[in-house]
């Protein structure tokens, strides 16, 4: 009964862990629609947002706080990316992908 009790919290505190990251994802989306569309679907480079995947996300944010990733116009989202965490840009990743 006790081993049932525990699965059951460990299984409560994951899904309250992954809503509370889905929703950071959303809240600090909210930055990045204005250029990007509500849903993520304005193409700003060659590809929109939408459809891609949480670790194309991830992997494009880290390249442009690393200055190791972008096109001509990489210098605003170098910006941004500069001031954000790997843990905002796996919430962000997450959001996005489900877009
Ligand atoms: C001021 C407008 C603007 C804002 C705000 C903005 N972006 Fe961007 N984003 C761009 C532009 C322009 C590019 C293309 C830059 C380049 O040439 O590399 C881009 C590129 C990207 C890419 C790379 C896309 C690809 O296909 O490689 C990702 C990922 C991205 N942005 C995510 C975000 C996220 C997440 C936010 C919010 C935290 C955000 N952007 C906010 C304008 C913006």
């Amino acid at each position: 009964m006790k081993k049932l009790a525990l699965t059951f919290c460990l299984m409560l505190a994951f899904a309250v862990s992954t809503a509370l990251a889905a929703e950071d994802g959303k809240a600090l989306y909210a930055k990045c629609s204005s250029c990007h569309g509500a849903d993520g679907s304005k193409a700003v480079m060659s590809k929109a947002l939408k459809g891609q995947s949480a670790e194309a996300i991830v992997k494009a944010m880290q390249g442009y706080k690393a200055k190791t990733y972008g096109g001509s116009k990489k210098a605003g989202m170098e910006n941004i990316a500069s001031r954000m965490t790997d843990e905002q840009f796996k919430a962000l990743g997450g959001y996005i992908s489900k877009l």
